[in-house]
């Protein structure tokens, strides 16, 4: 049963959403949870319910995710508090769907920034003590927009696509030292995120197709894509590295 007992974990953006998802099974299996995350009540909140639940540590740490000065500060402090990290989960990201013709680039950086960039700080931050101890997990939440492509969401998909393509490179980089990097992409999924998209125009129009869309004939829930996560967070996937498995419901396969 994928048991991930003493190893420790980072997500980020584990205060909402998947990433809230994430956090939770990883408890459930064993796993000392780190929440990154800027959302402070969130945060906070997932903290203790992953305390009241599970006969593991859980902390949150307030952490701006795109500065890279904040990422190294959050993951000494999750060292400091769990003595290693096992696991990192890239989760945090955020998008707005507009075509790209009307697309402002004054909000270009800020997907960048944290669908791309954030990334690269947070496994450069925890590569030293991984490969020092010869051992690690790194998965990443891509996006079948960066698969496929997706329309409304063209500066995301890229970013997506390039987590996908770092992700293949870092697995080749590490895999000499046992570190497994791959990544879960996620198909429509329900959490906030979408939530908010709902009441925009054009999201809002293909949020509303979905169900009819995927073939299994319903979106994603949070818990869905972290069992995927779990999967190749523990030892059971040890085998596989570079890979990227879309968690779909069949709307994409690729
Ligand atoms: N929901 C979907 O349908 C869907 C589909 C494909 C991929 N994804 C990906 O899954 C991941 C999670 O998405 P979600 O839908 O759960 O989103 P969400 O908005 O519900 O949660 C995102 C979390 O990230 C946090 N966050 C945002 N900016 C941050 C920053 N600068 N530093 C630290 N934390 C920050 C937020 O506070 C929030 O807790 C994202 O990478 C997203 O691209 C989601």
């Amino acid at each position: 049963m994928l048991e991930l007992t003493g190893k420790n974990a980072i997500v980020t953006g584990g205060a909402s959403g998947i990433g809230k998802g994430i956090c939770l099974a990883l408890a459930r299996q064993g796993a000392n949870v780190a929440i990154a995350d800027v959302s402070e009540e969130g945060g906070k909140q997932v903290e203790s319910e992953i305390m009241k639940n599970y006969k593991v540590r859980a902390l949150f740490i307030n952490c701006d995710v795109t500065k890279m000065d904040k990422v190294d500060q959050m993951v000494a402090k999750a060292t400091e508090t769990f003595g290693k990290v096992d696991i990192l989960v890239n989760n945090a990201g955020w998008d707005k769907i507009e075509l790209f013709s009307k697309f402002d680039p004054a909000l270009w950086d800020k997907i960048i920034d944290l669908n791309y960039k954030h990334f690269l700080y947070t496994t450069r931050a925890v590569m030293p003590g991984m490969t020092e101890r010869n051992y690690g997990r790194i998965v990443n939440i891509g996006s079948d927009a960066g698969r496929g492509g997706s329309t409304g969401e063209a500066v995301y998909s890229g970013c997506k696509g390039g987590v996908i393509a770092f992700t293949k490179t870092m697995a080749r980089e590490l895999a000499r030292f046992q570190i497994t990097v791959n990544c879960i992409s996620p198909g429509p999924t329900h959490t906030p995120m979408t939530d908010a998209q709902r009441d925009e125009e054009l999201a809002g129009k293909i949020l509303a197709a979905m169900d009819k869309i995927i073939p299994l004939r319903r979106m994603a829930e949070p818990q869905d894509i972290a069992n995927a996560v779990v999967f190749m967070a523990s030892d059971e996937a040890s085998y596989i590295t570079g890979q990227t498995l879309s968690v779909s419901g069949g709307l994409t396969m690729f």
